[in-house]
């Protein structure tokens, strides 16, 4: 059977932007700033990056080890490196993730695209109160945001189906280092606020007796999706990842690149708040309703409204196409369609669930399902059931099911082996890695309440 070439990416640089465009989102910009101010700040903020280090990196190499040892998408891979049992279900979980998590992505995003465009009028102008009600007449509205989401679909349909060289890897390769100069820019405007240095002292300064057995879970299940684990995204792209990468270095070079930004937009964000005198405990609407009272007081807050809300949005578009592209790459691999079929049925399907979940703030509100409306039952099930579910079952995939010996050759290919890294590495896979998911896990369910 002759086989079209399996597309992938070109270059060193393309692998680690396209990763690090995937990990770096929305997570990293609206809502670490946020839970880190809900939570309290430093204390918060070294036990996140202790999961990060020991359990978020772990997992991160086990699936770029699944990916590329497969080359196949979420679903293929595991059947074709495990073919007997239930492993490849594992993938299946991962497809529902995706759906959820891009339908729901897609109206955040939406919003802040929106929002660039508000920032360039002012709109958002007025009394705290004022720009709360701005905010909420906004996203109940029942068509306003869709025409932002199904902007923002469009875009992320249209980047995907181009193919992961020529559209994902370019993409990431111009859009990743614009949105590090961007955050820079407001980091510098951030930090040189009058009354700056006490939202430094609260992001750094810790104190670990404000800590609460929740905030420890959520700082778990926050590395977890801040790091795109757990549904197969670092599958699909490991798949496409030349053998001759080193990628214990590719997962370092990532998770470092992460955190960064994530330390970079508390650094925007969280100073700034205080240097206005506000709280950095609003919780979700710190970025569309807090931060709008620190812009309309600083000086040149229109410029650095528009280009914080650019920022926002590059980040969910690079985020939003690594979803998109494990739901395109299982619908060419395994139902055998081409991208642009498989490309334009996952957007379509995507933004159908996303309008439902954008009407559901708005004129749907009240049809709950346990007390929850649809947006917000998409997230939980996504958030706190399949991703640390698929997390678990991908650490114990590689701890226990795939072969020390297969996962140390694939990880020998491009790189070196370190035999007190491999030691260490699965201990982690093997026991804490499932152990503390599985805690986080039963506390999503509720099991602790
Ligand atoms: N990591 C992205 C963010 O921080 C979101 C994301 C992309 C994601 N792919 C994912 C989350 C896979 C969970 C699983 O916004």
């Amino acid at each position: 059977m002759s086989r079209i070439a399996r597309d992938s990416f070109s270059s060193k640089f393309g692998v680690i932007a396209a990763a690090a465009g995937s990990a770096i989102g929305l997570g990293n910009i609206w809502k670490f700033p946020y839970i880190t101010g809900v939570h309290g700040g430093a204390a918060f903020l070294f036990v996140y990056l202790g999961f990060i280090l020991a359990i978020g990196l772990p997992i991160m190499l086990s699936e770029l080890v699944i990916g590329r040892k497969s080359r196949r998408n979420s679903f293929g891979s595991f059947k074709k490196l495990v073919p007997k049992g239930l492993w490849k279900y594992v993938g299946v979980l991962g497809l529902g993730a995706a759906f959820f998590i891009l339908s729901f992505y897609g109206v955040v995003a939406g919003w802040s695209v929106r929002y660039i465009f508000f920032a360039f009028t002012d709109a958002f102008k007025g009394s705290s109160a004022e720009i709360t009600d701005f905010f909420n007449a906004f996203k109940t509205h029942p068509e306003k945001p869709l025409l932002y989401q199904l902007i923002f679909m469009l875009a992320t349909g249209s980047v995907v189906v181009l193919g992961v060289n020529k559209g994902i890897e370019k993409v990431s390769k111009v859009l990743m280092p614009v949105l590090l100069i961007l955050i820079l820019i407001l980091d510098v405007r951030a930090i040189t606020l009058d009354g700056a240095s006490e939202g430094l002292s609260f992001l750094f300064k810790p104190d670990f007796s404000k800590l609460s057995f929740e905030a420890i879970l959520e700082a778990l299940g926050h590395a977890f999706f801040s790091l795109s684990l757990g549904m197969g995204t670092l599958i699909t792209y490991g798949s496409y990842i030349n053998k001759k990468n080193d990628l214990v270095k590719t997962a370092i070079q990532v998770t470092v690149a992460d955190t960064v930004v994530a330390l970079l937009a508390g650094i925007a964000i969280i100073p700034a708040v205080f240097a206005f005198g506000l709280e950095p405990s609003a919780g979700p609407g710190l970025i569309f309703e807090t931060l709008p009272n620190v812009f309309q007081t600083m000086a040149g807050g229109t410029f650095f409204s528009i280009l914080f809300f650019l920022l926002l949005s590059i980040a969910a578009l690079t985020s939003a196409i690594s979803i998109l592209e494990v739901v395109v790459a299982y619908f060419t691999e395994e139902l055998k369609v081409k991208r642009k079929v498989a490309t334009i049925l996952a957007t379509l399907l995507t933004t159908l669930l996303g309008v439902i979940c954008s009407l559901s703030l708005g004129i749907y509100s009240d049809v709950t399902i346990f007390g929850k409306n649809f947006f917000e039952l998409l997230e939980f099930i996504s958030s706190n059931i399949l991703l640390p579910l698929g997390g678990m079952l991908i650490a114990l995939f590689i701890g226990w099911g795939l072969g020390k010996y297969k996962v140390f050759k694939e990880i020998a290919q491009g790189g070196k082996l370190d035999g007190r890294f491999l030691a260490i590495f699965m201990f982690l896979v093997k026991f804490l890695a499932p152990i503390a998911i599985f805690i986080v896990f039963l506390y999503g369910l509720g099991v602790f309440k």
